[in-house]
């Protein structure tokens, strides 16, 4: 190894790591957290079933927009422009490649799993398992550079998911609205705070005292960005947590709760 710990510069050090205290815990975590997502979202995404309420116009934020003649009918907000699909195909595969790539560019994401799956380094004063490190300067890595457009289609993703929630109430009020509702802020709350955002909102501007407009929408951004972690894990939780309850209540499992 010529790099890194293994750099002709550096003290010659045979163990791995020195530290003393549980440091794989938090890459542990992140792993289990990341894996529970992802085996959920691909079991629903191939489910094709218990995705919409008619009758109280819940649709899961997995299957949004549903956009071909195989949504169940009233689940299709925007039309059908689509034909019937395979039972292989997910019915939200136009947004879902695109959040995806939302998550797993994001710059916290991009931490998170670098440490946890990627090992590279698994925590602070720990080596790497990696001879070289190229950084993401070469292919696949480079791809992180298209966060920003990915942003662009998350907004755009954002604002599917609220026209639904918005939907979902001309039917009345129950626990799932609130619970659509909540999904859908957090969920822009998320988006909002990402690191592009803030550069779209307040980036390459020499002087802040010549745009108070953009200065204040930045400082907002900037608080909110303080919490990007959070709300990255926050929104995992209630993605899952809100298609599970469209899933329990469009499969018969429980009833909707009804304020109205
Ligand atoms: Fe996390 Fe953009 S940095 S979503």
């Amino acid at each position: 190894m010529t790099s890194g710990v293994g750099a002709p510069t550096r003290a010659k050090i045979t163990a791995r790591t020195l530290r003393t205290d549980r440091w794989w815990l938090p890459p542990l975590m992140t792993n289990l957290g990341l894996l529970a997502f992802v085996v959920y979202a691909t079991i629903r995404s191939f489910m094709g079933k218990w995705y919409w309420v008619g009758e109280y116009g819940y649709l899961t934020p997995f299957y949004s927009p549903c956009l071909s003649d195989s949504c169940l009918p009233g689940a299709s907000h925007f039309g059908t422009p689509l034909p019937e699909l395979p039972g292989w195909v997910p019915l939200g595969f136009i947004a879902l490649p695109f959040l995806l790539g939302f998550r797993l560019t994001c710059y916290y994401y991009r931490k998170a799993y670098y440490r946890s799956v990627w090992q590279s380094p698994p925590a602070c004063a720990v080596a790497e398992p990696h001879g070289s490190y190229s950084g993401e300067t070469r292919l696949p890595l480079v791809v992180q550079n298209a966060h920003r457009y990915f942003f662009y289609v998350a907004v755009l993703v954002s604002v599917v998911n609220t026209y639904d929630a918005v939907v979902a109430f001309t039917h009345g009020l129950g626990l799932g609205n609130v619970i659509l509702l909540v999904n859908v802020v957090l969920l822009w709350a998320y988006t909002v705070s990402c690191h592009s955002c803030r550069h779209v909102v307040g980036g390459r501007l020499k002087h802040f005292s010549k745009h108070p407009v953009r200065y204040r929408a930045w400082t907002l951004v900037s608080r909110l960005n303080a919490r990007h972690m959070q709300l990255a894990w926050t929104t995992l939780g209630t993605l899952v947590l809100t298609d599970l309850y469209v899933m329990l209540v469009a499969s018969g499992a429980i009833s909707d709760l009804r304020i109205i």
